[in-house]
């Protein structure tokens, strides 16, 4: 990773609200699915996101490819602010940043070779390449993620979990992105399969220098791959570190809870602790929101009650 370098996608107070409709149909309030999360990601870094199940993982994941907007807050893609782009620039843009996620036999289309849908991204983002070409480019493209290109021809039920997994990243990688948004990649995944997917993620990552927000529930996976976590925890981001200052000291009550330590004694004591800890310069506050960094690189959120 290189830590100097600008960030490929930069998400400031991004928020998405859902509205909550009344039985009868009126009109009612509004779910904060996310609110108020701010984060970079750098060229060939890989952003781990954790909480426990409804914390928020894929809405984010889904607002920053835009497969399903941001109800406000900004995100920057390669220095464009994505919700500024026509459709038809960010029909381009979206070749740039790529989606795998948790179910492959979901994305795939059963009637479909797996040959023929990986084609289907030239197809609709390269008119200039032959179908030769196209053919040439999957073998290339099946080799690369481990498949034998004479099994192009096949269809989804032919081929175990993690070979579709694989099928699918072929797909994300077709187009040469620079970002990936996987969701729970290798959670539908036999274990014996899982760190073999992870692996491939890896390679891909330094051959073609790809940064990867990581959404999982396996915190040791998440350790292992993402050079960066952020906590999520109600639709908020309560604490983002490198991974070793995350792991081995855990700040924020949520993060020691989700990571099975020992739970803090007595929280008046805890939240003087965080208070002291948390006097950073204002100008420190930038990146995190309501983080304050209580280390280089380590954001945590304050109690409501310490914030200024
Ligand atoms: N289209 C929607 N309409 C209304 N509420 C939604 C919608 N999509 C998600 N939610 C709600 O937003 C919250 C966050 O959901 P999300 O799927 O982002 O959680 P998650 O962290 O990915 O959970 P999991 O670990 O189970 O995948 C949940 O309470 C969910 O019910
Ligand atoms: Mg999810």
């Amino acid at each position: 990773m290189r830590a100097s370098d600008e960030p490929i996608i930069s998400v400031r107070n991004l928020s998405k609200h859902y509205p909550l409709r009344s039985w009868w149909g009126g009109k009612g309030s509004v779910f904060r699915a996310v609110e108020n999360v701010s984060f970079d990601i750098r060229p060939g870094e890989t952003l781990g996101l954790v909480g426990e199940s409804g914390s928020g993982k894929s809405t984010i994941g889904r607002a920053v490819t835009m497969l399903n907007p941001p109800t406000e807050g900004s995100v920057a893609f390669e220095g464009t602010n994505l919700s500024m782009l026509s459709a038809k620039a960010m029909r381009a843009k979206r070749a740039r940043i790529q989606t795998v996620f948790q179910d492959p036999y979901a994305a795939l289309n059963p009637r479909m070779s797996v040959g023929d849908y990986v084609s289907e991204a030239f197809k609709l983002h390269r008119p200039d390449m032959s179908r030769a070409e196209r053919r040439e480019a999957v073998a290339g493209l099946f080799e690369r993620v481990g498949l034998e290109p004479r099994f192009a021809g096949r269809f989804p039920h032919q081929f175990s979990g993690g070979q579709r997994q694989r099928v699918c990243i072929a797909r994300a990688i077709a187009l040469k992105p620079s970002f990936i948004v996987a969701d729970e990649p290798i959670a539908a995944l036999d274990v014996s399969i899982q760190a073999q997917v992870v692996n491939l993620l890896q390679d891909l990552q330094a051959e073609l220098g790809l940064s990867y927000l990581f959404i999982s529930h396996d915190l040791r996976m998440v350790r292992y791959l993402c050079h960066r976590v952020a906590v999520l925890w109600r639709g908020r981001i309560v604490e983002l570190a490198e991974s070793d200052a995350l792991y081995d000291d855990p700040r924020h009550p949520y993060t020691r809870r989700l990571l099975g330590a020992v739970p803090v004694p007595v929280p008046a004591v805890e939240r003087a602790r965080l208070a002291a800890e948390s006097a950073a310069p204002a100008s420190a506050i930038a990146e995190g929101g309501d983080l304050v960094e209580v280390a280089p690189g380590h954001w945590v959120a304050t109690p409501p009650e310490d914030r200024p």
